[in-house]
């Protein structure tokens, strides 16, 4: 098997001024965190969110720790969650000693069922993660209604969703407070980086801290305070300005990226409506007002072991197409740390159906490629099925 793969799943790309403000952030002097670039992003980052303050973070993960705090969870309380999720959004949770609930998924939009949610809470129940899956917002104003009914804190784990909206309003800014990652799988990139958006005024300052190792560093450089001491807890959550000035430049260049990439999907989707009229496999699905920013295309096949033979069948002609998710709910960790609320029955059929297709900046005409060794399976390969 060759080592280099002919498509990858993901690639990394330069998109506009990334190695200038490089250069700049170099000859500004300034290395640590919460300088010149970092100012330019978080500014950005709330405008595009429409949130109330945006702090870049050095990960999504870091970011939902950093919620996990804002929540105060601590031993005792629970969090609903969907099953299907990456481990951060768990983590975050574990972390401070409280117990994640996992919840089952909307067949649809593969994000969490607010009955599931409802069904769940107890009088321990502190707080709901929400997750926008492939960049397809979750039904936030019936997660809201409900967190707001029974007195919950709403977070809003908008990793793979910076740029997404929901009813005219931008994925980040859409609860009390939300996540979003940078990582380089995404839409908008820093090799690793994220964001927090806090959408509470009475949770800003206390956000600025927890980032600063729990001291009141920002207070103490806007001149609010005449010195800087420890004063909550905290850890160290702030990128450097390498990474900010990398970040800021993708930034700038956040609706071109988004633009190519739901064209990109758009292509994806329409390749295969006729498989999917056929019955052959499910594309994805949202719901009206919803728009996702194109971060993900994902098919939904027959079984695991089609599933798995499309991933062989691509894997021979050198494209990445892997699975996601072993849902949380199963996994060691979420068996020892966490619990299960009702039936996950969507979860485990998406885990093991789900595939998801090249997806980058610079994919262009190498799409083609893609859509045609994908049909060849559905017709020659499958064809010879015995
Ligand atoms: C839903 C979700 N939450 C959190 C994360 C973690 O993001 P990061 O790698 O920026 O920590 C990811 C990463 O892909 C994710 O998909």
């Amino acid at each position: 098997m060759s080592l280099v793969t002919l498509i990858p799943f993901n690639k990394p790309s330069l998109v506009g001024n990334e190695i200038e403000y490089l250069r700049d952030a170099i000859r500004r002097g300034q290395l640590s965190g919460d300088g010149y670039y970092t100012g330019k992003c978080n500014a950005r980052i709330a405008a595009e969110t429409n949130g109330l303050r945006a702090l870049i973070t050095h990960s999504c993960t870091a970011a939902l720790e950093m919620a996990a705090m804002l929540c105060d969870l601590g031993p005792g309380d629970e969090v609903i969650l969907p099953s299907f999720t990456f481990v951060s959004t768990a983590n975050a949770i574990v972390l401070r000693g409280a117990v994640p609930v996992f919840v089952d998924v909307l067949a649809n939009t593969l994000n969490i069922d607010p009955v599931r949610v409802e069904a769940a809470v107890t009088a321990r129940t502190k707080a709901i993660f929400a997750v926008h899956y492939a960049g397809f917002p979750a039904d936030m104003d019936a997660l809201a209604a409900i967190a707001e009914r029974h007195g919950l804190w709403l977070v809003e784990d908008a990793a793979q969703a910076f740029g997404s909206t929901y009813k005219g309003r931008r994925a980040g800014g859409l609860a009390d407070i939300g996540a979003i990652s940078f990582h380089e799988t995404k839409n908008v990139i820093s090799g690793e980086g994220g964001a927090i958006i806090v959408n509470r005024p009475e949770l800003v300052q206390r956000a600025e801290i927890i980032r600063e190792k729990g001291t009141n560093r920002s207070q103490f450089f806007r001149g609010e305070v005449d010195k800087y001491t420890w004063v909550d807890v905290g850890s160290s959550y702030l990128p450097g300005e390498l990474i900010a000035s990398y970040l800021f430049a993708q930034l700038e260049m956040a609706d071109e990226v988004t633009a190519r990439r739901k064209a990109l999907f758009a292509r994806y989707h329409a390749a295969f409506a006729p498989l999917e009229a056929a019955g052959r496999l499910r594309r994805p699905r949202w719901v009206a007002g919803s728009e996702t920013n194109g971060h993900m295309y994902y098919l939904l096949l027959r079984d695991q072991s089609d599933r798995d033979r499309f991933i062989d069948h691509m894997r021979a002609q050198e494209i990445g197409t892997p699975f996601h998710y072993v849902p949380l709910h199963s996994s060691p960790a979420g068996k020892r740390f966490g619990r299960t609320s009702g039936s996950v029955e969507v979860t485990e059929r998406t885990w093991s159906t789900l595939v998801r297709l090249p997806m980058f900046y610079e994919l262009g005409a190498q799409i083609d490629q893609v859509i045609e060794r994908a049909l060849e399976y559905f017709s020659r390969v499958e064809a010879n099925r015995p």
